[in-house]
């Protein structure tokens, strides 16, 4: 099924110029980007984004991290997107990530893990939702 995913590269990868390799591993994949921007979240945004871990222990950590550098935000489109992207991220913590996955190279630990993912449908309509100003998405 063709779908589309709220991709984000963190702001660790952009701080380290690596949006290019990033790319070409959703390239690889077959997922096109079909919006993308530079953005520098306030430190409200990135609570915002990111509501669903209020109540966890990295929240604060989590947050100041997404809002201390520019992040890189995509609509990825392709067949099955949303498993598609996360695959190509691998798994959360960098140190359980597959080889050849954008967390194993680049990834330095479980928080600045270089990228994000929705992680379903009803995730994926509400983040490119909370990006479509920005992105200036129609409708
Ligand atoms: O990003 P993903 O969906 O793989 O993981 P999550 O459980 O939704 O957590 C969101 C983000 O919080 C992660 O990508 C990490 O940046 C951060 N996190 C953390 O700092 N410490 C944890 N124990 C778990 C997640
Ligand atoms: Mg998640």
């Amino acid at each position: 099924m063709n779908q589309k995913t709220l991709a984000i590269i963190k702001p660790d990868a952009v701080q380290r110029n690596v949006i290019g390799e990033i790319l070409c591993m959703a390239q690889e994949r077959d997922l096109v980007p079909v919006a993308a921007k530079l953005i520098h979240l306030t430190r409200e945004r990135a609570q915002g984004f990111y509501h669903v871990h209020r109540d966890k222990g990295f929240f604060d950590s989590l947050t100041e991290y997404m809002c201390e550098g520019p992040i890189f935000v995509m609509v990825l489109e392709g067949e099955e997107a949303i498993e598609g992207w996360r695959e190509v991220m691998g798994a959360t913590d960098p140190a359980q990530a597959t080889q050849g996955t954008i967390r194993k190279r680049f990834g330095e630990n479980i928080e600045r893990n270089s990228a994000h993912g929705s992680d379903g449908p009803d995730t994926a309509r509400f983040e490119i939702d909370f990006f479509s100003g920005d992105l200036e998405l129609e409708g």
